[in-house]
Formats: C-alpha cells, structure tokens, sequence
C-alpha cells in the first residue's frame, strides 16, 4: 500500500519535473525556430542558392559545383551544405563570420570576389549569425570541391592588396545605411550591384557609377539615366518583372537575372519589395 502511495508520488513528482521541464524549454525552442526561419530569409535575400547550387546538372542543393565563368577564368562554386569532410559542417560560427564578413578562409586564405563577401560583407552581425545557424541546419553532402580554372595571371596572393584598395574605394555600408532596408537590401543582402554596376580594369565596382549597367554582364542600367529601362516602368511593373520575370511588352527574363527572379526576388515579403523598389526610384 505504501510502496504504492509512493510509487504515486514518484510518478507524480516525474511529470511535474517533466512539465517544467518542458515548460522552459519552450522559449528556447521558439527563437530557435524564430532564428531559423530569420536566417531563412537572409538566405533567400541574399541568393546564396543560385551560385551553390549545380541546378543545370541536377546538383543537389548547396553542393556546389556550379561553374561561374568570367574574363579571370572559371570559379567552380564550393559545397557549402554542413558536411564536415567537404563542406562546411565543422565550420565556427566565428569562421562563417570571418568568411562574410573578411572575405578570409578558416585557415587565413583569401576568397576570390566572384564570392560577393564584397557584398555580404556589410551584412549586420544578426543577419549573418541567422543565415549560420540556418545553413547549419540543411542536408549535408557529401560532394569534394573541384579546383577553379584560373588565367595564369590570377592567384589567391595578390587579394591581398587587390582586397585592401577596394575597401578603401568601396567601404561597408555605414550603420546608417545598414538602417535605409531599401539600400541594405540591394547593396548589401540582394547585392544588385555586383552585376549591374560597371568595373574598372581591376575588377573593382565603379561606385561613381552605382547601377549604371555592366556591359560585359549584359546588365542594363537600372538609373533614370536610362529613359528604356525601368524608368519608364510604372512601380506594379517592376513588381512584376522581379515577381515573375515578365517584362512590361511580355518577354520574360533571360540570363542571370533568370536565377535572381527564380531563387531570390519573387519570395521577397511585400514590405522588402516595397523597400527596394522605391530605394531604386530614389536614384537620382
Ligand atoms: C555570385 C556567386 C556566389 C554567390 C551569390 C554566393 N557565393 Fe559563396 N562562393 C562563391 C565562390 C565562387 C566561392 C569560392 C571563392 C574562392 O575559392 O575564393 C564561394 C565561397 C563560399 C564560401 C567558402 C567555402 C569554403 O569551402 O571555403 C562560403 C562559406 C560561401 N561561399 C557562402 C556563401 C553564402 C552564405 C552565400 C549567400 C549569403 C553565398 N556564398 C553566395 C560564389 C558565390
Ligand atoms: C548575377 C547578376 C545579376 C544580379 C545579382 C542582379 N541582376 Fe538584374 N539583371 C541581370 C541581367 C543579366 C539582366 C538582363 C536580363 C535579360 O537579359 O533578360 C538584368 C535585368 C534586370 C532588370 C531589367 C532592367 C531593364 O531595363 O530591362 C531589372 C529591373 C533588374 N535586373 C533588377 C535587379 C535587382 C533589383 C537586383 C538586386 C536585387 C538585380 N537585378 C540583381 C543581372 C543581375
């Protein structure tokens, strides 16, 4: 009889421990899930899937081995999915910070900018802690990295000062401008610049010129200066273009605003939208 009682109260005891238990772990829980869902967004802002994704041979997603072909030779895109062997899966929030935010490898070497860290660089601590913690969440893969196929010209020791005069000419956005979301979007998360603003012989963006088009790129200018481009749009058909990819005379997007269109900008919330859209019409 007693050995039951106590049997009772042990059971009894065990739930409450349980409940409580149960009971702090839900806050936890919750911004677990806030963090992911936040880095989720990043991610889809920033189209990190596009280039780290192989999609033409049915690569799986973020394994990487997508081939960036441009006047330095052709980047071949490494596996950022959490495999630890070849991807990024033993990787310290620290290092992934470093990587963004430095343009520098886990062992102190530098990334080429065909990896827009250029871009990313002025993304804000949170941002890029979110989009961490939501890579370290997907599938990993097991997929090694092929090297790149560079010109004979092109070697990871010359970034370091090619690295140092570009930030000198294009420095990270103040945290004021990290506060215009429009501005943040496209410069620093949606980083439109990286295709549509011309270069100078060095590879360096022409920030005199920001978003004035990139030739090379077949990246048209996106300022009044251009009266046949967006200028001439009404703001529901620059939504739809970046929405659907459909131009105001019912051609559709081609080429590697195809990929923008397709992985980033359509999934972009109404207000992100909004934001963009009128920090474009602000250009003067
Ligand atoms: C325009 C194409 C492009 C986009 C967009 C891009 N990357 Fe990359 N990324 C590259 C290339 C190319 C490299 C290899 C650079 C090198 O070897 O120096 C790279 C390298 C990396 C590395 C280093 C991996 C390693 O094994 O050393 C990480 C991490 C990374 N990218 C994460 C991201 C994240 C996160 C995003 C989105 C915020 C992103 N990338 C968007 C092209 C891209
Ligand atoms: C990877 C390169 C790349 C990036 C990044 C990129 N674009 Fe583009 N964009 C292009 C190319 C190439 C075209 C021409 C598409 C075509 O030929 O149909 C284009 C076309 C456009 C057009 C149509 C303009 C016109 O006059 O026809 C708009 C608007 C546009 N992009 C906006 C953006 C915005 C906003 C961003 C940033 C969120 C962005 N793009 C990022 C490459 C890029």
């Amino acid at each position: 009889m007693t050995g039951g009682r106590a049997g009772v109260s042990r059971f009894a005891r065990s739930v409450l421990a349980g409940l409580s238990l149960w009971l702090f772990a839900q806050p936890a829980l919750a911004t677990q899930q806030d963090t992911l869902a936040r880095g989720q967004r990043i991610f889809i802002l920033a189209n990190c899937f596009s280039c780290h994704t192989d999609s033409e041979n049915d690569g799986q997603p973020l394994a990487g081995g997508r081939e960036l072909k441009t006047p330095f030779g052709v980047f071949v895109t490494p596996n950022i999915t959490p495999d630890p062997s070849s991807g990024i899966g033993d990787w310290t929030e620290q290092q992934f910070l470093l990587a963004l935010g430095e343009g520098l490898s886990p062992t102190g070497e530098h990334y080429f900018p065909s990896f827009p860290y250029t871009a990313y660089q002025s993304m804000t601590r949170r941002d890029m802690r979110d989009l961490y913690a939501y890579l370290m969440s997907r599938q990993p893969v097991v997929q090694d990295n092929p090297p790149h196929r560079l010109q004979w010209f092109v070697s990871r020791y010359l970034l370091g000062g090619w690295k140092a005069v570009n930030r000198w000419l294009n420095p990270r956005l103040t945290a004021e401008q990290q506060a215009d979301r429009g501005y943040y979007l496209r410069a620093a998360l949606g980083h439109c610049q990286e295709c549509h603003t011309p270069r100078n012989m060095l590879g360096m963006l022409d920030r005199e010129r920001d978003l004035q088009g990139n030739e090379m790129l077949e990246a048209p200018d996106l300022t009044p200066r251009n009266q046949q481009g967006i200028a001439d749009w009404s703001d529901d058909e620059l939504e739809e273009f970046l929405r659907d990819g459909l131009y105001p005379d019912g051609d559709y997007v081609g080429g590697h605003m195809a990929d923008v269109v397709e992985h980033s900008t359509q999934h972009w919330s109404e207000q992100d939208m909004a934001a963009l859209i009128a920090s474009l019409r602000a250009i003067p």
